[in-house]
């Protein structure tokens, strides 16, 4: 384990802002981990779980330790007819694992390539894209308890999974530090592309495939989304809001190109980043603080804006929401 004080938090979150943390403690092993809530080692202070640091917006020094987690292994488990089991460690890059799977032909991972952070935090976070979402590939998540280091596992029903949320994101939020995640993943995938621009982009390169439609999905992220290791940003900032169906046709009467889509039966999920761009907000910068060109639900940092000018932009563009929409956006970017 490596414990270091009084560190610059910007290699570690992907806003690229540079605030300072107490502690960094870097854990390899369970063991390790173990060690920092059981009572043998004592740091000052909160603790926060980090993930990849691209779900977080800093508005300030951290007086506490953030944990990096670093178990590594990607590994099959078991082998069936129809399915592997494969686990892979909360250190590892969310990517790595993707391209891992598909390099190995199982399906259920590959309409998430690309998406930044470490496998840690696909549980928390549910995170999803492009018709997929990984609590439908999710078996179980091994644990270690922030109150006294004990291992605890989660079967899939336990997590609590909902949009871009699971209980470690709520009623557990703290309790536990993510070390491993096991997935189910198909021997013999049929290709999901239920989604539109997915569709579209897989037919101008070929015949679908794994390895194709991680392509499609690595092309269709790059045009969109802005690498947060050129310019600042942690994805979208707010979550697409879920609304009653009677609540989305009124919407739809009075904007009728509004983009929905169906959700729980009954419920109808919003694109706010249509609202958004509807509101003027796209493309527009204060300071070094602005909402990307190409897609007005992710705000990005241009250089040197401070988390506080990044939550501030993010205010001002939930009131023009709510005046012009009537809708409260939530944010998906956890404030520290
Ligand atoms: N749109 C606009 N203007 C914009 C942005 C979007 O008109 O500035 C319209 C698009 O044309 C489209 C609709 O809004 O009709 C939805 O846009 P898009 O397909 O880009 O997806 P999104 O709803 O904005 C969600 C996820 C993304 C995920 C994509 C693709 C959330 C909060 N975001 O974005 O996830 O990659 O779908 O599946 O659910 C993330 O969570 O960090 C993330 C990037």
């Amino acid at each position: 384990m490596i414990i270091r004080g009084n560190i610059s938090l910007k290699k570690y979150n992907s806003f690229g802002l540079d605030y300072k943390t107490r502690y960094l403690v870097q854990t390899k092993t369970e063991k390790e981990a173990a060690a920092l809530f059981n009572g043998t080692i004592h740091l000052k202070g909160p603790i926060l779980i980090m993930g990849g640091g691209s779900n977080l917006l800093f508005t300030g020094d951290y007086i506490g330790a953030i944990i990096v987690p670093g178990f590594k292994g990607i590994k099959t488990e078991e082998v069936s007819d129809e399915f592997a089991i494969i686990s892979a460690g909360a250190g590892i890059l969310w990517d790595n694992l993707v391209e891992w799977s598909v390099s190995k032909g199982y399906g259920g991972l590959e309409n998430l390539s690309l998406i930044p952070g470490l496998v840690g935090a696909a549980p928390v976070q549910n995170i999803g894209a492009y018709g997929v979402e990984t609590k439908e590939t999710i078996v179980k998540v091994k644990t270690i308890s922030t109150h006294d280091g004990s291992i605890r596992f989660f079967t899939n029903d336990e997590c609590g999974f909902g949009y871009r949320s699971s209980i470690f994101k709520n009623s557990e939020k703290g309790n536990f530090l993510v070390t491993r995640v096991y997935f189910r993943l198909k021997v013999n995938p049929i290709p999901d592309l239920a989604y539109g621009t997915l569709k579209d982009e897989i037919v101008k390169l070929g015949e679908p495939s794994l390895k194709l439609i991680r392509q499609a999905v690595i092309n269709i992220r790059r045009s969109k989304l802005p690498d947060p290791a050129v310019i600042g940003n942690a994805g979208s900032f707010f979550k697409n809001p879920v609304v009653e169906s009677a609540v989305a046709d009124n919407l739809k009467k009075r904007f009728p190109g509004l983009p929905c889509y169906n959700n729980r039966p009954g419920s109808i999920k919003l694109a706010a980043g249509w609202m958004i761009d509807q509101c003027g907000w796209k493309g527009k910068r204060i300071g070094d603080a602005g909402v990307h060109e190409k897609q007005a639900l992710v705000l990005v940092n241009y250089g040197k804006a401070t988390g506080k000018e990044i939550f501030d932009i993010s205010e001002k563009i939930k009131l023009s929401v709510f005046e012009k929409f009537g809708i409260p956006l939530e944010r998906e970017v956890e404030i520290i």
